[in-house]
């Protein structure tokens, strides 16, 4: 089956659970970014025009709530912590490891092949075991570089 068929598909059924109601505009977005882990700016339209409302509208609605994203996130995100107490016990070597690890340029936070998601994130937490971060549920204090890198070699394997 064509992709972007059960793409909208998943959408249209979607919709219909919710009546077609605007007013239910949040409770779709939730249904749609758990189907496909993100919001795609084409679903976004395809929302908007089935709810005879505006794409800006929608779009401002799936900008403003941070629980959304519109950027597509891999299999496994990694959050590492950028906070005070990390930051100073040099989060950045991981950040940069990490990063050189999966192949990252500058802009990019996600791999080729969606795997990995890397974002940073102001505080875990768990200032004590500065630096953190986590690889989905899991987290992890006490980090060097080395370490990090070990670890994803663990995951890839
Ligand atoms: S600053 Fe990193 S866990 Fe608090």
């Amino acid at each position: 089956m064509d992709s972007n068929y059960s793409k909208f598909k998943t959408v249209c059924r979607i919709l219909k659970e919710n009546s077609f109601d605007k007013s239910k505009l949040i409770p779709i977005l939730q249904a749609v970014q758990e189907e496909y882990k993100y919001l795609p700016k084409e679903i976004l339209v395809f929302i908007a025009l089935s709810l005879n409302t505006s794409p800006a509208g929608v779009y401002g609605v799936a900008t403003f709530f941070s629980h959304f994203t519109l950027k597509h996130k891999g299999r496994h995100i990694i959050k590492i912590c950028d906070g005070i107490a990390c930051h100073v016990k040099k989060s950045n070597s991981l950040i940069n490891a990490l990063k050189n690890k999966l192949g990252l340029k500058e802009a990019e936070y996600s791999t080729k092949d969606v795997f990995f998601t890397i974002e940073t994130v102001s505080c875990l937490g768990a200032c004590g075991l500065a630096p953190v971060f986590l690889i989905d549920e899991d987290i992890y204090g006490q980090m060097t570089p080395d370490k990090a890198v070990e670890l994803i070699d663990k995951i890839m394997e």
